[in-house]
């Protein structure tokens, strides 16, 4: 079985040995719920890496009082057989996970965590100018609890790699600023890397945990999202400015929904925003997406789609990262 570590101190023990033995660590984040997706940065990180760790830990800091912390889904068991399982062939050898990281809230916050955020001690990590846009505007403290968290848990892991997904694009960017901006050499900038989406082959859908709350009609409605996106980066292509590109997202979340929306609470579909931002400053485009396009700057097109009371979120990149 792979080693399991609950608390800091008994992490770092086995930390030092992989240093001795002068071992690369590839380091996975994750809240758990394991899927397909998270899997793809596991096998990117067995690739590349001697060892990797994998962290499962449901972050309260990223959580608003109103949110899922509660309810977002927890499936332990499960998701130690899958890492069992996950192996990459690597030269002549094969490489599975080498170490789960499943701290408690206390480890990870010796100062708490309140309920009140006004009651609130002790050290948080705020990356100014990344977080209020996009996914921020909906979740003003999520960002904050993401960066305080993966603060830690690179100190506590000293990572040599780092891998995110790109489905949560903007999470991405604030940390390889936090990373920057920090000076942090485990893991450095340069080392943290954002994996594609994987998406159901089927019909696109982003892989993402909180999937699982959607009843099977909803589940059918979700693709929605995706197609949206990929029609306004059409129109991107096709040279339309930045409200009709928005304007064929919409049309396309509208000509999916349901006829009788209202009879039905858990498929009523509602597009939050759909963005349009500079890929380096997040700065959203405005007059300016003209220049962005001529001078081929790489632009996130992203946004975020509430079914019922589930909300789904999904980027294309239009151009390079
Ligand atoms: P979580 O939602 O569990 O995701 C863990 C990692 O898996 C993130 O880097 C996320 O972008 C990536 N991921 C999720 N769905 C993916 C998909 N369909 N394709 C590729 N990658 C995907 O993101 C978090 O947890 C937390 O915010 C965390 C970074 C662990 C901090 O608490």
């Amino acid at each position: 079985p792979i080693p399991l570590f609950t608390t800091v101190a008994s992490f770092r023990e086995w930390r030092a040995a992989a240093r001795r033995a002068d071992k690369s660590v590839g380091f996975v984040p994750t809240m758990g719920a394991l899927h397909d997706g998270h899997m793809s940065l596991v096998r990117r990180s067995l690739a590349e890496n001697d060892l990797t760790v994998l962290s499962i830990f449901v972050n309260p800091a990223q959580f608003a009082p109103h949110e899922d912390l509660a309810t977002y889904p927890r499936t332990l068991p499960r998701d130690l057989e899958i890492l069992a399982a996950q192996a990459v062939a690597v030269d002549s050898t094969t490489r599975g996970a080498s170490a789960v990281f499943l701290p408690s809230v206390q480890e990870m916050y010796p100062s708490g965590i309140a309920q009140d955020p006004r009651l609130q001690r002790g050290t948080f990590v705020e990356v100014a100018g990344y977080g209020a846009q996009m996914e921020g505007r909906s979740r003003p403290t999520f960002f904050r609890g993401v960066a305080t968290v993966v603060t830690k848990l690179f100190n506590a892991i000293e990572p040599t790699n780092a891998y995110f997904g790109q489905k949560d694009i903007q999470q991405c960017l604030v940390l390889k600023r936090l990373c920057a901006d920090l000076l942090l050499a485990h893991p450095d900038p340069a080392h943290l890397h954002i994996v594609p989406t994987a998406r159901d082959p089927a019909d696109g859908l982003a892989l993402s945990s909180r999937n699982a709350y959607l009843s099977p009609p909803a589940r059918k409605l979700a693709p929605a999202l995706y197609r949206a996106l990929q029609a306004a980066a059409d129109a991107w292509a096709a040279g339309e400015d930045k409200a009709a590109c928005v304007r064929r997202a919409e049309d396309v979340v509208a000509a999916s929904a349901p006829a009788s929306n209202a009879d039905s609470p858990d498929t009523h579909m509602r597009l939050d925003y759909i963005e349009f931002n500079d890929a380096d400053s997040l700065e959203p485009l405005d007059g300016a997406c003209c220049i962005a396009r001529a001078a081929s700057t790489p632009v996130v097109l992203s946004g975020a789609l509430w079914i019922g009371t589930t909300r789904l979120i999904d980027n294309i990149v239009l151009g390079d990262l």
